[in-house]
C-alpha cells in the first residue's frame, strides 16, 4: 500500500502494446457488462506494458499511482490476470460514478499453475449460457482449469460418432424430483462445445474434459447394452449413487467405443489434458461375467479389481497415441501391482490427500482436490439442516486453508501441479443452487 489513491470520474481507458487486444477487448466488455458504461479512452487510464523481465507466464506486476494504473507482464495470460485484478479492484471501487483505487503496488504470481474447478453437467445439466457466465466469474478470481465432467450415471452430454444413441437414449432420464413422469434431458453439441473452449481460452481457462470410465457408466449401458458384462437391460439412472453398471473388461468392443470417445474429444478440446474418471468402479458384474473371468486367468490376475488397472493403462495408452495426457481419480492407482501404471497418469486425489501423496511418491503428477480439505462445494458449507448439499460440510474457512503440498518433500511438491474445487450436482438442480455452493469457496480455494 502507498499514500492516495487513483481516483477519476467514470471508468478508466485501457491502452496497451497490440499484442494484448484480445486481453483488453475481454476486459472492456467484462466492465462493460457490469456497469453497463464503456470504460474511458482518455487520459489517466490503465496502461499494459510488455516486460520480458517478468518472470512467469502468468506472473505480473502492478503500480497504481495518483496519475493511473501501469500493469506488466511477459505473456498476454500475466496481462490477462492483471486485468482481472484490475476488475477487482474496480469492482470494489466504482460506484457508477467515481472511482478510488488505494496506490500501491503488487506483485503477483500463482504458486500453482492449475487452479481447477470441476462442474458435474451429468446429474444435472447446465447451459451454455450458465457456464459462459460461470466461466467469467471463475476468470475474475485467476481460476485457470475448467473441468468439464461430460458423462455419469445420469446422463451423457455430447454426441459421439458412430454412437448416436449416447444422445438419444444416454442424455434423457426421468426426473427424480418430479413424480408425473417429467423428462430430465439434455446435451451439447460441437459448436456448444467449441463456443465454451473458446470463450474460456478467451479468458485463459483451460477446458479440461472428462468421460468417467469404466464405472459410472450407465448411461452408456443404457444406450449399448452390449459394452456391459449382462447385455442389460440398463436404464439412464434416475436416482443418485454408486452403481454396479460397468464397462465389460473382458469385451474388446469398449476399446472401440473408447477411441470414439477419444476422437471426439481430440478433436473438439485443444488441451493438452483429457480426464478419464476411474472413480468407484464397482466389480459385482465382473466376477460373475465369463468374459471378464477369462480375461483374468488370461492376465494372471487373482481379483477382478485388478481389470480395472489393465483397462486404465489401456485407455492411458490409447491417449497417449493421440497426444494427450490422461488424467484419473485416484483409484486408479490401486490393483495395478501387475499392470504398472504410465508414469505420465496423472493423478487427482479426492478421497482425501493420501491418494496424491502415493501418487507422487510413485512419480505421477498430481492434482489435489481432496474431499476432506475444502474442495467439495456439493457439501453444505455449515452443519445446518437448512443448507443445501449432501454428504458432509466443506466449510470457507476449509477452502482457504488447502495446502496441496502440505507433509511432502520438495521434490514431492514440484509434482503437484495444483488444486481444484469439484461441484458435483446431484442436488443442484437449478443454476442459483450451483452459485450459491461455489461462492464464495472458489473464491477462498483461488
Ligand atoms: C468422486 O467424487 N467420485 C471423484
Ligand atoms: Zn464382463
Amino acid at each position: 500500500m502507498k499514500e492516495g489513491y487513483f481516483r477519476r470520474t467514470g471508468l478508466p481507458g485501457v491502452s496497451g502494446d497490440r499484442v494484448f487486444h484480445s486481453e483488453i477487448e475481454v476486459f472492456t466488455n467484462q466492465i462493460q457488462e457490469i456497469f453497463g458504461e464503456q470504460p474511458g479512452t482518455s487520459g489517466g487510464g490503465i496502461v499494459c506494458v510488455l516486460n520480458g523481465d517478468i518472470r512467469g507466464r502468468e506472473a505480473y506486476r502492478m503500480l497504481i499511482s495518483p496519475g493511473g494504473i501501469e500493469i506488466q507482464a511477459s505473456e498476454p495470460a500475466g496481462i490477462f490476470h492483471a486485468l482481472q485484478t484490475v476488475r477487482q479492484l474496480i469492482l470494489t471501487g466504482y460506484n457508477g460514478g467515481e472511482l478510488a483505487i488505494p496506490c500501491g503496488e503488487i506483485d503477483d504470481a500463482p504458486q500453482f499453475g492449475w487452479r481447477g474447478f470441476m462442474l458435474d453437467t451429468s446429474r444435472h445439466f447446465y447451459s451454455v449460457k450458465t457456464l459462459r457466465k460461470f466461466i467469467d466469474v471463475l476468470a475474475l478470481h485467476h481460476i485457470s482449469v475448467f473441468h468439464w465432467h461430460l458423462t455419469d450415471d445420469q446422463g451423457w452430454r455430447f454426441p459421439v460418432p458412430g454412437y448416436p444413441e449416447l444422445i438419444n437414449k444416454g442424455s434423457r432420464r426421468v426426473d427424480c424430483r418430479s413424480n408425473w413422469g417429467r423428462i430430465f434431458e439434455g446435451y451439447y453439441t460441437e459448436d456448444d462445445i467449441k463456443e465454451v473452449v473458446a470463450y474460456a481460452a478467451a479468458r485463459h481457462i483451460e477446458v479440461v474434459p472428462e468421460v468417467d470410465i469404466p464405472g459410472h457408466a450407465s448411461a452408456i449401458l443404457a444406450s449399448y447394452p452390449e459394452l456391459g458384462c449382462t447385455g442389460g437391460p440398463h436404464h439412464v439412472r434416475d436416482t443418485f449413487g454408486i452403481f454396479d453398471d460397468v464397462l465389460c473388461a473382458g469385451n474388446d468392443a469398449i476399446y472401440d467405443f473408447a477411441a470414439a470417445v477419444f476422437d471426439t474429444l481430440v478433436r473438439l478440446f485443444p488441451s493438452e489434458y483429457v480426464h478419464i474418471g476411474g472413480d468407484e468402479v464397482k466389480t459385482t458384474y465382473w466376477e460373475q461375467c465369463p468374459k471378464c473371468r477369462k480375461r483374468m486367468e488370461e492376465s494372471g490376475f487373482e481379483r477382478a479389481a485388478q481389470l480395472q488397472g489393465q483397462v486404465t493403462v489401456r485407455f492411458v495408452r490409447m491417449l497417449k497415441e493421440r497426444g494427450k495426457t490422461a488424467i484419473g481419480w485416484d483409484e486408479v492407482l490401486e490393483n495395478t501391482d501387475i499392470n504398472s501404471l504410465p508414469p505420465e497418469l496423472v493423478v487427482m486425489s479426492w478421497r482425501g490427500k493420501q491418494g496424491g501423496q502415493t501418487a507422487v511418491a510413485k512419480g505421477h503428477r498430481v492434482i489435489m482436490s481432496p474431499l476432506t480439505d475444502g474442495c467439495y462445494f456439493d457439501y453444505k458449507n455449515y452443519d445446518c439442516y437448512e443448507e443445501p448439499g449432501q454428504h458432509k460440510i466443506t466449510t470457507v474457512s476449509q477452502s482457504y486453508h488447502l495446502n496441496p503440498v502440505a507433509d511432502m518433500t520438495e521434490s514431492q511438491a514440484a509434482l503437484v501441479m495444483g488444486g481444484q474445487g469439484n461441484l458435483w450436482s446431484e442436488l443442484i438442480y437449478a443454476d442459483r443452487l450451483a452459485e450459491y455452493m461455489i461462492f464464495p469457496r472458489i473464491c477462498a480455494l483461488a
